[in-house]
């Protein structure tokens, strides 16, 4: 007699196991296990059946060019990689709330009139859209609005006919295949109905895009098993208590990935940023001290950002390193390389450590940027305003050069920066070091090591701040 056998699937990364776990071994997530129908069977292996022979071809050769279909809203095509790609599928994640049906439906509006557009909803009711469009504006637009489900039923209505040019699914969560006995949501579910819908954008040349919805632990939920199933993964982050939204291409097999669009959420819906440098610096305080200018890029753009930290005595045992926008281990790292290598004590003081405008800086490129904020904070001697800092920071103390330093550069010039803090040129005192200069007109004070940050705004600067500058134009070498 058959056993029943028991299934339990972490829906978070997809591992299924025989029993129930509190913890999945797999990705450690707690509490993530849910008993999912089980596979039918052992796959069967091929048998003896004979397949159809392949036929290879070179690299080169004719393939026609997939023309994109510009949305019009300049920030969503940038993420994109300039545009739809007709055929393929995009997974939009984000936390609730955050304005992921929001800034498809502005995408939906945009395309309607011309390729034709259907957004199709598992999670509001018709009139709850229809308020949203009212909201938007767009209550003229032709999107033809749907309200359901089943997967069955959309691939049926979907594939009856003329057939849109850009699909929305709303959020493929709550979609569901009615062969599968698990509950909508579970990874089989998410997994299955993804597969058939890409299926049949595939088919039928349509452009899909999958709203997703993450859990707190920041990873899509469920759809995280969906990455690698669809052509693009946009993530919608950003601070709810702020205004800013960014859109950023997590992967993207038709454009540059890490790419990112910022958008500002309004009464009227979402608007883009097209200067999101500006809009980061707009409210910054002049002359304090913990606060720094990183010149940092994402993507293919120059972003200029304020890091801001704060240093304070600390009731506890073990001092709190709290972090927003800003990897915390990185930040333990740098705080150990300052101990080690310049002497500064934070043992017994907390560290808050914030990125201004609710970005989230992934580059280690912000190392010194960071440095020089935290310094700062210690010492309360102040970044003067007008000075842009990057750089990476090795565990030895030394300041590595990073990528696109000329890009970086002009983009603090443009702003209005007359000063920059980077790395020391890697060939030493190299004429062609003076290319950046000419490129930005920026003054530049090129450094070797993070001690040099600490000369400049350490605790002995704080001493000699009413003696002349002496111990800052030592480094302009
Ligand atoms: P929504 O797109 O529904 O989020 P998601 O689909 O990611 O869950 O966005 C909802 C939030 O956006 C809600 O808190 C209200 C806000 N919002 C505005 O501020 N202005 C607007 O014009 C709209 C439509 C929403
Ligand atoms: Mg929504």
């Amino acid at each position: 007699m058959a056993r029943t056998v028991k299934n339990f699937v972490c829906q978070q990364c997809g591992s299924s196991f025989p029993r129930w776990m509190g913890r999945c071994d797999a990705c450690g997530a707690w509490n993530s296990l849910i008993e999912e129908a089980a596979p039918e069977s052992a796959p069967k292996g091929l048998g003896s059946k004979r397949g159809r022979k392949l036929e290879f071809v070179g690299l080169e050769g004719k393939s026609a060019q997939q023309p994109r279909t510009k949305t019009g809203i300049a920030e969503f095509d940038r993420v994109c990689g300039g545009g739809l790609v007709p055929g393929s599928a995009i997974l939009v994640g984000g936390d609730p709330g955050i304005g992921k049906s929001t800034v498809l439906l502005q995408v939906a509006a945009a395309l309607a009139s011309g390729i034709g557009c259907a957004y199709i909803s598992g999670e509001e009711s018709i009139d709850q859209l229809r308020l949203r469009a009212a909201r938007l504006g767009l209550a003229q637009a032709p999107v033809q609005l749907a309200a359901g489900n089943s997967v069955r039923d959309i691939v049926a209505t979907l594939d009856s006919g003329e057939c849109p040019g850009f699909v929305v699914i709303d959020s493929i969560q709550t979609m569901f295949v009615d062969s599968l006995d698990s509950a909508p949501g579970t990874v089989a579910q998410v997994r299955t109905s993804a597969q058939e819908l890409i299926r049949l954008a595939k088919r039928k040349g349509f452009c899909l895009a999958l709203v997703g919805h993450v859990t707190k632990e920041g990873l899509i939920a469920g759809p995280r098993v969906l990455e690698h199933m669809v052509d693009t993964v946009l993530y919608f982050e950003g601070e709810r208590g702020h205004q800013f939204r960014i859109l950023r291409a997590v992967k993207n097999r038709f454009g540059p990935g890490d790419e990112i669009g910022v958008f500002e959420m309004t009464d009227g819906g979402l608007t883009e940023v097209a200067n999101p440098s500006a809009l980061f610096l707009a409210d910054r305080q002049g002359d304090v001290s913990g606060a720094s200018v990183f010149a940092g890029m994402e993507g293919t753009r120059p972003v200029l950002v304020e890091i801001q930290s704060l240093i304070a005595p600390s009731a506890l045992g073990t001092p709190r390193r709290a972090v927003v926008g800003w990897d915390n281990g990185r930040l333990a790292m740098l705080l150990a390389v300052l101990e080690a290598r310049c002497g500064l004590a934070f043992a017994g003081a907390d560290v808050y450590l914030n990125v201004a405008g609710g970005l989230r800086i992934q580059e280690p490129a912000a190392d010194l940027a960071v440095a020089a904020s935290v310094v700062s904070a210690i010492s309360g001697v102040p970044v003067p305003p007008e000075t842009v800092v990057f750089g990476e920071v090795g565990l030895a103390g030394e300041v590595r050069p990073v990528s696109h330093m000329e890009t970086r550069l002009k983009e603090a010039g443009k702003l209005g920066f007359g000063r920059a803090i980077l790395p020391a040129d890697p060939g030493g005192k190299s004429k062609r070091s003076r290319s950046p200069v000419a490129a930005s007109g920026l003054e530049l004070d090129r450094v070797s090591r993070v001690e040099d940050i600490v000369r400049m705004f350490g605790p002995s600067r704080a001493a000699a701040r009413t003696a002349p500058r002496t111990a800052e134009r030592a480094n302009n070498g």
